[in-house]
């Protein structure tokens, strides 16, 4: 195995990867839900758009109370989904239309009903079976003050028909029983299953909760219980969170070490990417060092406000660290856990300026070096929903009466003129497992196909600009900022990012592509090749 990384660079490197909410991407059985062999039939889509791989969400068997990431087997697929021929007649199509594939991994909880939990309960206190888990014994308030990040206590006694039945941890929803990562099983099981998907030709593994594995030994108080958990609140990038006693435990990292080796032992640059919510750049740096992630969504990016300098000082912190570790960065603005960018941005404006800034951001981000995360939808500038209460499926909207991630979630408008837009087979005017809004007849692929305006036509072209133009130019980036204008430049390259009210002239040259319909404009991101 080589960790020398100058060596000639791996296809994750600088690939741009579309993410598919597999619930909510196309429903091949009319069931309303979207499933595999959905996927399957509409990844010409993909290719068409010009993207290097696909990132699916978690299509395991689950009782889905969220969706998949409750996982109760890892090595099947849900039948709401499809099967195992059908996930691996996904991966050899996508692979012949040139598309690599990442599965998501979920190591830090099973679902309540994983083999291993039901057993667990069944046996009772003091058993090997709870040591897998961590199971405390009956107290009558929870062990400690940890806030699950859905909202309320992290602790829920075990339904265990006892009088004194013992707590458990949960992080997140109470059918989500954190793992014990001290105990050699949960580690051993998690090789096999890594072996599972490679062997089924997968080229790499989404980690959800990556910084949440391993925590403080004793389980202690958090020093400030009533924090916003990571990636529910900005606030994470702006404090010191170093010392919360279930996050970013340094521990965590000989897992990584671990899941590095038995992926270089199948060749064909097999990666990880870590989904950590970090204090910083230097903690997220420390995910992809040589020997552990090949990569570590920067979600400083995803969380810095529309501004020059706020985009100025993310990309310069985020060059520095992953430079230090010789990495790359990973880029992402949507996923299926934030508020869609379109309308992150239209707060305090317009949904038109929203939209045409969150165009902008992405043709910013795709000049940088590193790889770029695309969430499905983005292309066709989907807004977020505001999803009507009864509707509403996310565990934190039941857990805290907060709206939660549904509004990101709708499913996908591909033709037509009324729901479902071609998302199915089932009746047209009735709705999929989420209702889509009667108003998205013009954003389906199918209405923005052949207008050179659209969304999806900008995208299209973005990409296509990104694959000829950015293997010629050097991967340093200098960063400036001059009122509200933040200017990237590699090379001859020049991307040109106007956040301000006011038009500004980008630097002579050939306009390579340009986000809005005028280079130069307020909210408006233009590439322009200056030699
Ligand atoms: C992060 C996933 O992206 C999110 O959807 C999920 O609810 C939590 N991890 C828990 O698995």
């Amino acid at each position: 195995m080589s960790l020398d990384r100058s060596k000639q660079a791996p296809w994750w490197r600088d690939a741009t990867v579309y993410q598919v909410y597999v619930r909510s991407f196309a429903d091949a059985d009319g069931d309303g839900v979207g499933d595999l062999p959905g996927i399957t039939a509409r990844l010409p889509h993909l290719a068409d758009l010009g993207v290097d791989a696909v990132w699916l969400t978690p299509f395991y068997r689950s009782p889905q109370h969220d969706h998949g990431y409750d996982v109760a087997d890892y090595r099947d697929v849900d039948p709401l989904f499809g099967d195992l021929g059908d996930a691996e007649r996904l991966v050899e199509a996508a692979h012949g239309l040139g598309l690599r594939v990442i599965v998501d991994l979920v190591p830090n909880h099973t679902s309540s009903e994983h083999a291993w939990f039901r057993a667990a309960v069944a046996a009772g206190p003091g058993s090997p079976e709870r040591a897998r888990y961590h199971f405390r014994p009956w107290s009558p308030e929870p062990p400690n003050n940890w806030r699950s990040v859905f909202g309320g206590a992290a602790w829920s006694r075990v339904d265990d028909g006892s009088e004194q039945p013992e707590w458990y941890l949960h992080l997140f929803d109470s059918t989500q029983p954190d793992l014990d990562w001290q105990h050699p099983e949960v580690g051993d099981m998690f090789v096999d299953v890594l072996r599972f998907w490679l062997d089924r030709g997968v080229d790499g593994f989404r980690v959800d909760v990556a910084h949440g594995l391993i925590k403080a030994a004793g389980l202690p108080d958090h020093d400030d219980p009533d924090l916003p958990a990571p990636g529910r609140d900005d606030s994470m990038v702006a404090r010191d969170r170093a010392d919360e006693p279930m996050w970013d435990q340094p521990g965590v990292h000989d897992v990584y070490r671990r899941w590095h080796e038995v992926l270089a032992a199948y060749g064909g640059d097999r990666m990880m990417v870590a989904e950590a919510w970090t204090p910083d750049a230097e903690s997220m740096s420390r995910y992809v060092r040589a020997d552990e992630f090949q990569q570590a969504f920067n979600f400083a990016w995803l969380l810095a406000p529309w501004s020059a300098s706020s985009f100025a000082d993310v990309v310069t912190d985020t060059l520095e660290a992953v430079g230090r570790v010789d990495a790359s960065a990973t880029w992402v603005l949507s996923n299926h856990d934030v508020v869609r960018h379109a309308t992150r941005y239209a707060a305090g404006a317009t949904p038109e300026r929203g939209l045409a800034r969150a165009r902008a951001a992405t043709l910013t981000m795709l000049a940088l070096p590193g790889s770029a995360y695309l969430y499905q939808g983005e292309e066709l500038g989907l807004p977020e929903v505001d999803v009507a209460p009864e509707d509403r499926t996310d565990p934190s909207w039941f857990r805290t009466g907060e709206v939660g991630r549904d509004g990101c979630r709708v499913p996908i408008p591909w033709e037509g003129d009324e729901p479902p837009y071609g998302f199915g087979p089932v009746a047209p005017g009735s709705q999929p497992w989420l209702p889509q809004p009667e108003e998205w007849a013009g954003l389906s692929v199918a209405a923005q196909q052949a207008d050179e305006d659209s969304t999806l036509a900008f995208y299209r072209r973005a990409l296509a600009a990104r694959r000829e133009v950015l293997p010629g130019v050097p991967r340093e980036v200098s960063v400036e900022t001059h009122d509200d204008v933040l200017t990237l430049r590699r090379g001859d390259l020049v991307c040109h990012l106007n956040c301000g009210d006011s038009a500004v002239e980008p630097p002579a040259g050939e306009v390579v592509v340009c986000s809005g319909p005028t280079p130069g404009s307020p909210d408006t991101a233009t590439w322009v090749r200056t030699g």
